[in-house]
């Protein structure tokens, strides 16, 4: 059922009027305590009640499991329905009239959805054009190169529909405009030709290439990369961003590999279209190609969805090889890899070698056995830092240690970082029992000491997207897009005593008290309807320093994933203000205490001393906090679940 799309007004009053125990009383059994309700966890095997509903602020809440969110997420979670859904059925039950889009919107949707449509078919056909091509004797050269280069066979080469792009300025333009009469204008918005410069006309794009078409999930052809058959550059031309081709959110050859990347419970992933070509033709299927770039995070997110665990084996060209090269080609899979929401392993080929190249030489299995042992990432670094020195050389032995350190000081959870300490003492220390125990306390000092500095460093660094300023930004973000949790980042503020501390935050903060004041004394409803736009509004007649809160107006994937646990990331950053806050007035009692002459003034001494020492056990207890969000976060597995919106 294709469902209308909701005018966003009709989703805001839905959210205001649907009662948050009213909706869950339907399907949980609450009991009042305090303020709030409490019931069984509905989403987890609950046996005593964690689970909590807040009237105040609209919100449920599972300290078992961690599931939370408003009535809205409540159901889609529940009925596992998708949002549009949820929100007409509350709006039938609520009365509420139901808006949907403008016809003029409408209109450009649709026509949006049939230029989709006519480009999948321009390329569908282009596709067929290319194979059938390969088999004519223009593309004898090229099969050959396939065949005997490449060692592929018949089946393969029809599998993937490889194909030729004859050579010529027009072959593929006469064949798609003159002969099959598709407009020109279409045709390039495929990405297929190129305006000829300063004049009339097009020319096609591919000429004379080994054609690889790229398919979507759904097998349909969006894209193509074609490999030259001399040594023309760029060795791979690929298709120019289209309406349908978007190289950094897709992974070649995942239509193929979903399948088994589910059944094997893990990816692998490669760099080039014939890494991943004579992989599958080997009858490895679990494999996609990151078309060489670094990975994205729409990428990984799209490879998570398949394997449970998150296993991913990242199969690099060795030559380029060096950790920093690694870290590049990973991208963004490395912060998820450090937190340990993905099992990411190393897979380097000996020799340098990529996995075409292997499987030339070398079976399946052996190609196997090396992925059965491939090194998590972590021990994959240390193994490279370490592999190139000689350790019984004081000055290695000591950079060496001092790498170790900062490696270990990255990862941001505490029992990992123990494991790994023992472990790097051990290596590092080659078997001196004595050795090994005392670079162990060494290192754990020297990690703990990464740890703070890179914080506290994080925090100083003005201009730089620091800590504290990506926990106020959080907060705000929250408290702009997610009506049902302001009242709970007011509190939160409030209770302790916290203001934000960057500048143009605090403007913005500012600009939301007055509107919310000013709004409150008339009518409270539009509160949350309105707070965007007059805010929007009310930004735009500031110039320049205010243009980055503009960010704070958009929701990208990860800040998506925010809304979706609010509770934690709310306890994260305040947490993380108010450790800022507690650190600069211990540094200032700290001062004072060290200029009191506490020979003549005891007294006065002494008190100071009491402040510090009240501000350190705060922080610890602060970091205890943020360790325990960061626990509870981890719980959650991170992309699972619908979208929060349409
Ligand atoms: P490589 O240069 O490692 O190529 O690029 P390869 O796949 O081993 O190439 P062969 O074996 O010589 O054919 C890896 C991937 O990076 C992208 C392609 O997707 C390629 O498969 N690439 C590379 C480009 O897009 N453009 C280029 O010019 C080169
Ligand atoms: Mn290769």
């Amino acid at each position: 059922m294709s469902l209308p799309r909701l005018h966003p007004d009709t989703i805001e009053e839905v959210k205001q009027r649907a009662d948050i125990v009213d909706v869950v009383s339907e399907h949980v059994v609450l009991r009042k305590q305090g303020k709030d309700f409490t019931g069984l966890c509905p989403f987890h095997d609950d046996k005593s009640p964690s689970f909590s509903v807040s009237p105040s602020k609209q919100f449920y809440y599972c300290f078992g499991c961690g599931a939370g969110g408003n009535a809205i997420k409540f159901l889609m979670e529940l009925g596992k329905r998708p949002f549009g859904e949820v929100v007409l059925d509350l709006a039938r039950r609520y009365q509420i009239s139901v808006k949907t889009l403008e016809p003029a919107e409408r209109q450009e949707l649709q026509r949006q959805v049939s230029l989709r449509e006519q480009l999948y078919e321009i390329l569908a056909v282009t596709s067929k054009f290319y194979e059938h091509a390969l088999q004519q004797p223009q593309g004898a050269a090229a099969l050959v190169y396939l065949q005997q280069a490449r060692r592929l066979q018949p089946e393969t080469i029809q599998q993937f529909q490889l194909g030729y792009a004859p050579g010529g300025w027009q072959t593929l333009y006469s064949y798609l405009v003159e002969q099959k009469r598709y407009p020109v204008d279409l045709v390039d918005q495929a990405g297929m030709v190129v305006p000829r410069q300063g004049g009339g006309g097009y020319y096609d794009r591919f000429r004379d290439r080994l054609m690889i078409p790229i398919h979507d999930l759904q097998g349909r052809v969006i894209g193509f990369g074609g490999r030259t058959l001399t040594d023309e550059q760029p060795k791979y031309l690929n298709s120019p961003e289209t309406e349908l081709f978007d190289k950094g959110k897709l992974l070649y050859g995942l239509d193929r590999a979903r399948a088994a990347i589910a059944k094997d419970d893990g990816a692998i992933v490669v760099e080039g279209y014939f890494d991943a070509i004579a992989l599958h033709a080997a009858g490895i299927g679990n494999v996609v190609a990151s078309l060489g770039t670094a990975l994205s995070l729409p990428q990984i997110k799209l490879l998570l969805r398949y394997t449970e665990s998150n296993r991913i084996i990242f199969n690099f060209d060795a030559d380029a090889a060096g950790e920093k090269a690694a870290t590049r080609a990973i991208g963004e899979l490395a912060d998820l890899a450090y937190k340990g929401e993905v099992q990411l392993r190393i897979l380097n080929l000996p020799q340098g070698k990529d996995p075409d190249e292997f499987l030339k030489t070398h079976s399946t299995a052996a190609y196997q056995t090396l992925v059965k042992a491939a090194p998590l990432w972590l021990d994959w670094q240390i193994q490279q830092m370490l592999a190139s020195k000689d350790l019984s050389q004081a000055d290695q032995f000591q950079q060496s240690t001092q790498a170790v350190a900062q490696l270990l000081g990255s990862l941001p959870n505490a029992s990992l970082r123990t494991h790994y300490i023992h472990r790097c003492a051990e290596l590092l220390s080659q078997g001196n029992g004595r050795l090994a125990v005392q670079l162990e306390t060494d290192l754990r000092t020297q990690v703990r000491g990464q740890r703070w500095h890179g914080r506290s460093q994080k925090w100083q660094t003005k201009g730089d997207r620091t800590l504290l300023e990506e926990s106020e930004a959080q907060l705000l973000r929250l408290y702009l897009h997610l009506p049902a949790c302001r009242e709970q980042v007011h509190e939160a503020l409030e209770s302790r005593d916290l203001d934000f501390s960057i500048s143009h935050h605090r403007v913005l903060w500012q600009q939301i008290l007055a509107f919310t004041r000013s709004a409150v004394d008339s009518d409270p409803a539009p509160v949350s309807a309105d707070l965007l736009s007059q805010l929007q509004d009310r930004i735009s007649e500031h110039p320049d320093p205010l243009e980055h809160l503009y960010l704070l107006f958009q929701l990208d994937e990860k800040n998506q994933y925010d809304l979706r646990r609010s509770a934690l990331v709310i306890r994260g950053a305040i947490a993380c203000m108010e450790r800022v806050m507690c650190e600069k007035r211990r540094r200032h009692f700290l001062d004072l205490w060290q200029k009191t002459n506490c020979a003549t003034d005891p007294e006065l001494g002494q008190s100071y001393q009491q402040q510090v020492y009240l501000e350190t056990q705060r922080i610890e207890a602060l970091d205890r906090e943020q360790r325990l969000t960061t626990f509870a976060d981890l719980a959650q597995s991170p992309w699972v679940g619908e979208p929060l919106e349409l």
